[in-house]
C-alpha cells in the first residue's frame, strides 16, 4: 500500500496559538483569499487571462507557469498585516523558495528586500536589481569567498550561527578593511515546532541551525570584543510551513531576553530582529495561514525593544503563485493499481517524493470520468511520483495536468537526473505571458564538460 500522504500532517491542530484564518474568523479555506492565479473558465484552467493550454503550445511542457498578480496579492496581505502592527519592519524575501530573476524582479518592484544563503543567490539578487542593503546573508556554511562577496556587496546584515563563522568573519572583514561586518547572531530559540516533515524544521534542540540559546550570549560578548563585526541584529528561524503562531512568540520572547542581556552588556547597535521565513500556506484543504494573526502578536512583543522587524518568508510569496503544467504521456495498469505516466519527474518537481508532500493535481481541460491512480514521472526510480492512490480526473495521454502549489520550491530543487533537461519557467501578468528562463536543452547538459580535459601530475 503506497498511501503516503504526510504532506497532510502540518495542518494546524486546533487549539491556542493556531496559525490558521478559521480560528481567527477571516478568510476561509483553501486558496489565499482575494486572488487565484489558476481560475478555472468554461471548466478550462488557466493562469490569470491566459489558457494553460495556449501556454504548453508555447512553452513545450514539462514547464513551471508563475501568476504575478498571485505574488503581488501575496505580497499586499504580508505588507498590510505588519504595517497594522505598528512596528518598523522589512521583508526580505527568501530566494531559495523561487530564485528565478524574474520573480525577484517582481518582488523588487514590490518593495522587497531579499534573504540569501549562497553566493550564487546573492548574484542573482544584484543582477535582479537589489543593492546590498536589501540583503540579509543568512546560511549554516559560509565560505570565506561568499562572505567576502557579501561584505563587497555592503549586505545589510550577515547572520551568524557559529562562533568559528563570527571569528571567520572577523578575519575576513579585517583583511578586505571596509569597515566592520554587521552582524545578526542566529540563536536557535529551541522551541517545539510543528511541520509536515522533520527536515523543515529548524528551531529545535540539537538541531545545526544556529547558535545554541545557552551559548547566545557568550558568542554576543564574543562579538562585543571582535574589532571588525559590528553586532546589530539577532535573528531566528523556526521552520518551514510553519502553521502555529507558538514557535515564533516563544522564539522572540527567547530572543528579546538574550537582547536585554547583551544590552546590559553593552551591545548598544542592537536594532534587527529577524524571526525568520515559515509562514504556512495551502496544499490541499488545510486552513491557510493567519497572517494578520501572525503579524499582530510578533509586533506586539517586538514592540517594547525598539528593533526593526525582519522577516524572511518565501514560500508564503510565492507557493501557491506557481504550477508545474506537464503533458500525460501513457496510462497503465500494474498489479492492481493504475499509473498515469507523465512528461515531468521527480527531477522536474521533488517535493512529493522528497517530503511525502500532497500537491493537488488537476486536470488542465475537461475530462469525463474520474479514477484512482499513481501519477508519476519517467525518472527509473520508485519514488519518482507526485501522488499516489489520488482520486482524480480521469485524464488520458496527450492531456495536460497542473501540479498545484508548486511556485516554492519547485524549480529550485530540480535537477538534471536521467539526463533529463530542466523545464522552462513561465510568467504570466494579466493577459500576457513571457518564457522568463528558457528550457534547457541536451547540449546544456554537457557544457561544463570540456573536449579535451586538462590533465594534471603532482
Ligand atoms: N529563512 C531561512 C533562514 C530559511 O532557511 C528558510 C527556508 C526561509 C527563511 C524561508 O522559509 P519559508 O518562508 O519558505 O518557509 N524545501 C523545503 C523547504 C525548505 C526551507 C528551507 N529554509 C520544502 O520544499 O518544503
Amino acid at each position: 500500500m503506497h498511501g503516503v500522504r504526510t504532506g497532510r500532517q502540518g495542518r494546524g491542530a486546533v487549539g491556542a496559538g493556531v496559525l490558521n484564518a478559521k480560528q481567527a474568523g477571516s478568510a476561509g479555506r483553501g486558496e489565499p483569499a482575494g486572488f487565484d492565479g489558476f481560475p478555472r473558465r468554461d471548466g478550462h484552467l488557466w493562469s490569470e487571462g491566459v489558457p494553460l493550454s495556449a501556454i504548453a503550445a508555447t512553452a513545450g511542457t514539462p514547464a513551471y507557469v508563475y501568476s504575478a498578480g498571485a505574488m503581488r496579492a501575496q505580497y499586499q496581505r504580508l505588507t498590510t498585516a505588519l504595517s497594522a502592527g505598528g512596528v518598523p519592519y522589512r521583508i526580505h524575501y527568501s530566494a531559495k523558495a523561487n530564485s528565478s530573476g524574474a520573480v525577484l524582479r517582481l518582488l523588487r518592484e514590490l518593495g522587497a528586500g531579499v534573504d540569501i544563503v549562497s553566493g550564487g543567490e546573492l548574484f542573482r539578487a544584484l543582477r535582479a536589481g537589489m543593492t546590498g542593503a536589501d540583503v540579509v546573508f543568512s546560511g549554516v556554511g559560509k565560505t570565506e569567498r561568499e562572505m567576502a562577496e557579501a561584505l563587497e556587496a555592503g549586505v545589510l546584515l550577515v547572520n551568524v550561527e557559529s562562533e568559528g563563522e563570527l571569528r571567520t568573519l572577523d578575519q575576513v572583514a579585517g583583511r578586505l578593511n571596509r569597515g566592520a561586518a554587521p552582524v545578526a547572531l542566529r540563536i536557535n530559540p529551541e522551541v517545539t515546532v510543528e511541520t509536515p516533515h522533520p527536515y523543515t524544521r529548524t528551531g529545535e534542540r540539537g538541531m545545526k541551525f544556529g547558535i545554541p540559546y545557552d551559548e547566545a550570549l557568550a558568542i554576543a560578548r564574543l562579538a562585543l570584543s571582535l574589532r571588525n563585526v559590528r553586532l546589530v541584529g539577532l535573528d531566528m528561524h523556526v521552520g518551514s510551513q510553519v502553521s502555529q503562531l507558538d514557535p515564533y512568540t516563544l522564539g522572540i520572547a527567547k530572543l528579546l531576553e538574550v537582547a536585554d542581556a547583551a544590552r546590559r552588556a553593552g551591545a548598544n547597535e542592537l536594532r534587527y530582529l529577524d524571526i525568520g521565513g515559515g509562514l504556512a500556506v495551502t496544499y490541499d484543504d488545510e486552513d491557510a495561514a493567519d497572517v494578520e494573526a501572525f503579524a499582530r502578536a510578533v509586533s506586539a512583543l517586538v514592540a517594547p525593544s525598539g528593533m526593526t522587524l525582519l522577516v524572511e518568508p518565501g514560500r508564503f510569496l510565492v507557493g501557491n503563485a506557481g504550477i508545474l503544467l506537464a503533458r500525460v504521456l501513457f496510462r497503465k495498469r500494474s498489479g492492481g493499481k493504475e499509473y498515469v505516466i507523465t512528461d515531468a519527474g521527480m527531477n522536474d518537481l521533488l517535493r512529493p517524493s522528497h517530503y511525502q508532500a500532497f500537491h493537488k493535481i488537476e486536470a488542465v481541460a475537461p475530462a469525463s470520468g474520474r479514477s484512482v491512480v499513481d501519477v508519476v514521472g519517467p525518472v527509473c526510480e520508485s519514488g519518482d511520483f507526485f501522488a499516489l492512490d489520488r482520486e482524480m480526473e480521469h485524464v488520458q495521454p496527450g492531456d495536460l495536468i497542473a501540479v498545484r502549489s508548486a511556485g516554492a520550491y519547485g524549480f529550485v530543487m530540480a535537477s538534471t537526473y536521467n539526463s533529463r533537461p530542466r523545464a522552462a519557467e513561465v510568467l504570466v501578468d494579466g493577459g500576457r505571458f513571457a518564457v522568463v528562463t528558457e528550457r534547457e536543452h541536451y547540449q546544456d547538459l554537457v557544457r561544463q564538460e570540456p573536449d579535451s580535459p586538462v590533465w594534471r601530475s603532482v
